[in-house]
């Protein structure tokens, strides 16, 4: 029988992409949750960098901050994405743009036919076909009028269509939508990272870690991983017990 083979891609973080026998599965989603200010959207922007610098074509659907922004915090942490904008290899989404499609359907149609009144996967018409690397930050935004059924629906219908689509992507959640969702995003993602910050018991002090609870296809440890962002952007520190 033939084993499958899934391809990696880097996840733009040296010490995840040896954690992940090699990076990220190619083609399939991962999603990234997590408290505000734990380091998400850091994450996503290694991802987006090293992307970019092999040569994809990435799209990063942002909820939260203006391009400016984005460019800014990613050269704190020494990452160029501004050129990778300016040339059209990294293309960038806010909720405005996809909320304007929606209107312009609705006035297309003079209304919002079934199957176009979802609003999740209709994220899909703001990418185009030859894009191979999507992220979504913050997923969180588009939960907020949803039930928990529904949300689940529609995001299964988005990985579907993603896959079909061969895109690799991240899903980025804060913890609050998390919840409110009941967690069920977890169902329909290939793989799961947890970044959590508490006080490490034996020193007092407050870290960032890292659990990865599932990557379908990829043997991993469970054990914690204490991270920190420095100028370089998220380095492993060591596993938890190790203290
Ligand atoms: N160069 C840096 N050195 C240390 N910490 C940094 C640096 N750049 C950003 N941070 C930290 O990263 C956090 C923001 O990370 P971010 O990815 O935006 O969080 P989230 O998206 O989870 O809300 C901030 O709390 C900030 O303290
Ligand atoms: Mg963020």
């Amino acid at each position: 029988m033939g084993e499958i083979i899934i391809e990696r891609i880097s996840t733009g973080i040296d010490d995840l992409d040896i954690k992940l026998n090699g990076g990220y599965p190619k083609n399939r989603a991962i999603l990234v949750t997590g408290s505000t200010g734990v380091g998400k959207t850091i994450f996503g922007l290694h991802f987006l960098h090293r992307s970019c610098t092999e040569g994809k074509k990435c799209v990063l659907i942002a909820t939260e901050e203006l391009p400016d922004d984005i460019f800014h915090q990613a050269k704190i942490i020494g990452l160029n994405l501004e050129d990778y904008y300016n040339s059209g290899q990294l293309i960038i989404e806010g909720l405005f743009e996809i909320r304007a499609q929606r209107a312009e359907n609705v006035k297309k149609y003079g209304f919002m036919p079934e199957g176009l009144s979802v609003e999740l996967p209709s994220i899909v018409n703001s990418i185009s076909e030859d894009t191979d690397v999507v992220v979504v930050d913050n997923l969180g935004a588009y939960t907020l009028s949803l039930s928990v059924q529904d949300f689940k629906d529609q995001f299964d219908a988005l990985n579907f269509i993603f896959i079909g689509k061969s895109y690799t992507s991240l899903f980025i959640m804060d913890d609050v939508s998390y919840n409110i969702i009941k967690q069920v995003a977890d169902y329909s993602v290939y793989g799961l990272i947890r970044l959590m910050v508490k006080e490490n018991p034996y020193t007092g002090k407050v870290e960032r870690y890292i659990s990865i609870p599932k990557v379908r296809s990829t043997n991993i440890s469970l054990d914690l991983i204490v991270f920190d962002i420095t100028s370089e952007g998220i380095i492993f520190l060591r596993p938890q017990q190790e203290q």
